[in-house]
């Protein structure tokens, strides 16, 4: 088994994210103190604000009391080892862990110092404001233009067909589509190239006019040429979003983020400017984990 992590969740980590690890089991620094982050989590006029942030599966913590701000238009990468919580912890910033049966969120996730856990909040028109895109690109069964219209259509967003056709088109654009399937609007999403696919799914994120984007392993499943083709998008994406990118590539995390949050089982260790996390990290787990020691 390539997933040597010492942790009794790990049958369903091989579930929740099939990306194998290569390195060596995690162990942790006799010296490493894990209950307090290293760097500054705040951020003037946060986007999003965490606090206290713990995650439960059933019994079991998967998340440990992390506090973290998310600045306005920046892309911020989490990384860490396979299992230390990347995914469950940017489920939390959309409310999709709700979807998990016997996962529980507690602490405070704010957008634009709203709580989107408070009782009022309706998931849907949450969902669509913190959009979310997957490891594995998943278009609908539907034409190129109907994946991309089909939440417009759901949030009653466009107010005629040529207003629709504008949303899909401009959608496209930026997902930096458009010219590669214009001509075939009609044909099954499905049919796309597995990158073009990604684009497509980013696409439909678009086209609901999210505030913020949370990408999970975005580019895991496509090959490099489809890979760098996603990250010159996220690119151009971060002008008018706000992105959170979960990534196991250490090289994706220092071309596209301009903060990045270190996470070892389940605590938030080091966060601060990507340079400074890669070139000259202050905690000695996160020194351990870029220098490839493990993960
Ligand atoms: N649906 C789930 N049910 C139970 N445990 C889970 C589930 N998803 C993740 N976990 C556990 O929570 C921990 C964090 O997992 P995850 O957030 O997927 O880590 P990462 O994305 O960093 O690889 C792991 O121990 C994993 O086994
Ligand atoms: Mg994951």
């Amino acid at each position: 088994m390539s997933n040597p992590i010492k942790n009794p969740l790990a049958a369903e980590q091989l579930v929740a994210d099939p990306v194998p690890s290569a390195g060596e089991p995690i162990s942790m620094h006799p010296d490493a103190d894990l209950s307090k982050t290293v760097g500054k989590i705040e951020v003037k006029n946060a986007k999003m604000s965490m606090r206290s942030v713990d995650v439960f599966y059933g019994d079991k913590q998967a998340i440990f009391d992390v506090n973290l701000d998310i600045a306005r238009n920046e892309v911020i990468a989490m990384i860490g080892p396979s299992g230390c919580g990347k995914s469950t912890f940017l489920r939390c910033l959309n409310r999709m862990n709700d979807t998990i049966e016997n996962c529980k969120v507690t602490g405070s996730v704010l957008l634009e110092g709203e709580d989107i856990y408070a009782t009022k909040q309706d998931v849907v028109p949450l969902r669509a404001q913190v959009g979310m895109v997957f490891q594995k690109p998943n278009p609908f069964p539907k034409s190129i233009y109907d994946n991309v219209a089909y939440g417009p259509r759901i949030h009653g967003l466009a107010h005629s067909n040529v207003d629709l056709d504008e949303i899909v088109e401009t959608s496209l654009q930026r997902a930096g589509l458009w010219s590669e399937v214009k001509d075939r609007l009609d044909q099954p999403g499905t049919g796309l190239s597995g990158g073009q696919q990604q684009r497509l799914c980013i696409a439909r994120t678009i086209a609901v006019s999210p505030e913020v984007i949370l990408m999970d392993e975005p580019c895991s499943a496509l090959d490099p040429i489809a890979t760098a083709k996603i990250e010159e998008l996220i690119d151009e994406l971060r002008s008018r979003f706000t992105i959170a990118i979960v990534t196991h590539s250490m090289q994706q995390a220092a071309r596209v983020s301009n903060r990045t949050a270190y996470f070892h089982l389940g605590y938030l260790v080091e966060v601060g400017k990507t340079d400074d996390i890669f070139t000259n990290p202050n905690h000695k787990l996160t020194e351990d984990y870029i220098t490839g020691r493990f993960g």
